[in-house]
């Protein structure tokens, strides 16, 4: 594999989680395959889990991270064009992909979308340009529209927790106090498309996501009708699309409850805003498997670093 930059470039999920379930078991197994080989983890943005389970991921490979805040410590990047270059931005995007090439073998990048321009959000002119003038294979580590890294951990989780050959699953919205991305929704729901599960998305009217990234998943409006017989309710606040980065509603009604959640395993990407997105009560249980789920972040993306290693 060349490129990790969407949950489009999992040819088969299901031998991919069989994959990942391999290298949980042994996670040294291929420790040699890494050695002397270099990944570079640019953040634009902040995280907990993306910045950790990667750098894990490489050195259970043998690999060596080196990891960048962009955003606080590097020169500001220009992504235009033919830009007269005479305001903030002090460096272009072909020399800084070009020469973070020289020094690294695998390049991983997040940035996040801008949410108040569709068109330049949905080009991944971020991810796009780093694809383009660096030399080496790049990985996705959440971009404007997708964290297929994130998709890949959820799949397996689910695969992990499933207690029925095919599950039912809910992606659900939920407040919160400000706009957030698409791109957990979207990888999410790319993921379970490709997965042998019941799949449905349940939002209040205003908060469908980007028509193409639903196709022919079934969207409900209606909560409690889509948790019926739910086996796992994936929780995430998502701006409105349609009303491009607006927060439309804040209804706390959608908050995910114990009561609500009946049999269902709860499952979040975190961080999570507890008693605004989802209450104490279920991730004090043991419905909830947000923990499961962030450790198994290592192992998506050791799958995913191996596989380009593989290839190099
Ligand atoms: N789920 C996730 O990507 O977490 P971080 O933002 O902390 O990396």
């Amino acid at each position: 594999m060349k490129h990790y930059t969407s949950i489009h470039d999992i040819d088969n999920i299901k031998a991919w989680i069989e994959d990942a379930k391999a290298l949980k078991a042994n996670p040294l197994q291929h420790v040699a395959l890494g050695k002397d080989k270099t990944i570079g983890l640019l953040f634009f943005n902040s995280s907990l889990r993306t910045r950790l389970s990667t750098q894990k991921a490489a050195l259970n490979l043998g690999m060596n991270p080196i990891v960048m805040n962009v955003s606080g410590d590097a020169w500001g990047i220009e992504f235009g064009d033919g830009t007269v270059m005479d305001g903030t931005t002090a460096e272009h995007i072909k020399e800084a992909a070009a020469v973070v090439s020289q020094y690294c073998d695998i390049i991983a990048v997040r940035a996040f979308p801008t949410l108040t321009d569709k068109a330049k959000d949905e080009s991944e002119h971020v991810l796009k340009s780093f694809t383009k003038y660096a030399s080496v294979p790049i990985v996705n580590m959440e971009s404007a529209t997708g964290h297929p890294l994130q998709g890949l951990t959820d799949a397996l989780t689910i695969s992990e927790h499933a207690k029925t050959k095919r599950p039912k699953v809910v992606l659900s919205w939920a407040p919160h106090i400000k706009a957030l991305p698409h791109a957990v929704a979207n990888s999410f729901t790319q993921a379970m498309q490709k997965m042998d599960v019941e799949f449905v998305i349940a939002n209040p009217e205003g908060y469908n996501l980007n028509p193409e990234i639903i196709g022919d998943t079934p969207v409900c409006h209606n909560q409690e009708d889509a948790f019926k017989d739910a086996d796992f309710v994936y929780t995430k606040n998502w701006s409105s699309y349609e009303d491009y980065g607006k927060v439309v509603n804040k209804d706390a009604n959608w908050m995910i409850t114990k009561e609500k959640l009946g049999h269902a395993k709860f499952m979040h990407c975190l961080p999570v805003r507890r008693n605004v997105v989802v209450e104490d009560a279920v991730l004090d249980s043991d419905s909830s498997i947000v923990i499961a789920q962030a450790n198994n972040r290592t192992y998506a993306a050791q799958l995913v670093l191996k596989k380009i290693l593989e290839d190099l």
